[in-house]
């Protein structure tokens, strides 16, 4: 089984994939995570989204791992743990060119596709439901308004021991969106059969529920049919 969660920028994608996935006892995969480490190692060796032919030959060599631990995805670069690191604004800042490249973006479905092979999971991302895995048995899309989501990356900024006001991440969060919803290549939208769920008044326990239900009802539909 895959079910698939896209949406835009922390809309509560990861905390509602790993709960949902750990109540149905299956795997989930943040692909956020990937496509930051990926610009996490970039930012690292001082390479630009405009030089391609050294961007290309830096993947090339990146070797990205992600293992779950304590219930917890892990991502690692060349075996060192960036969990953490991937996560700071300025990675957030840059990820969106680096996601946009042609060639970042095949190197990541080809090893989504392989990551979820023949098992039951649950994948959240931005194209997740429209490319990587159009055939899905299950697609969610989650929003909620500018304001909510960036209340809430402020608090995830805090658990990490940074800090931003809310008016600039209101804007980084709306600059993000329109350059993910804008790219050409698998831009960030809501596959035609995704089921909406506003999680602007929604608690992460009632997000989870919601998708928990709709799982659940649809399987016992398929059945008595
Ligand atoms: O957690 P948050 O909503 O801030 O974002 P994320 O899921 O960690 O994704 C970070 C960035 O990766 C997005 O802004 C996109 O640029 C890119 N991304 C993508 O292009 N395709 C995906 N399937 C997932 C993320």
């Amino acid at each position: 089984m895959i079910v698939t969660i896209d949406g835009p920028a922390a809309s509560g994608k990861s905390t509602t994939a790993k709960l949902v996935a750990k109540k149905l006892g299956i795997s989930y995969l943040d692909t956020g995570g990937m496509y930051r480490c990926i610009t996490f190692s970039f930012m690292k060796n001082n390479i630009s989204y405009k030089e391609i032919s050294l961007a290309k030959r830096h993947l090339k060599k990146l070797n990205m791992s992600i293992c779950e631990k304590n219930e917890t995805q892990h991502f690692y670069i060349n075996g060192a743990d960036v969990t953490n690191e991937i996560r700071s604004n300025e990675v957030s800042k840059n990820v969106s060119k680096i996601s946009s490249l042609d060639f970042v973006r095949d190197k990541m479905v080809e090893t989504q596709r392989k990551y979820a092979k023949e098992k039951s999971i649950i994948v959240e991302g931005r194209d997740i439901g429209t490319v990587v895995f159009p055939k899905a048995d299950f697609k969610f899309f989650l929003f909620a308004d500018e304001k909510v989501r960036a209340k809430r990356r402020q608090k995830d900024l805090i658990r990490n021991s940074e800090n931003q006001s809310l008016e600039e991440l209101i804007d980084e969060i709306r600059l993000r969106d329109k350059l993910d919803s804008e790219r050409e290549n698998s831009p960030l939208m809501k596959a035609k059969d995704a089921i909406v769920i506003d999680t602007s008044v929604m608690t992460i326990d009632e997000q989870v529920d919601f998708i928990i239900d709709a799982i659940r009802s649809n399987m016992k539909g398929k059945k008595n049919e």
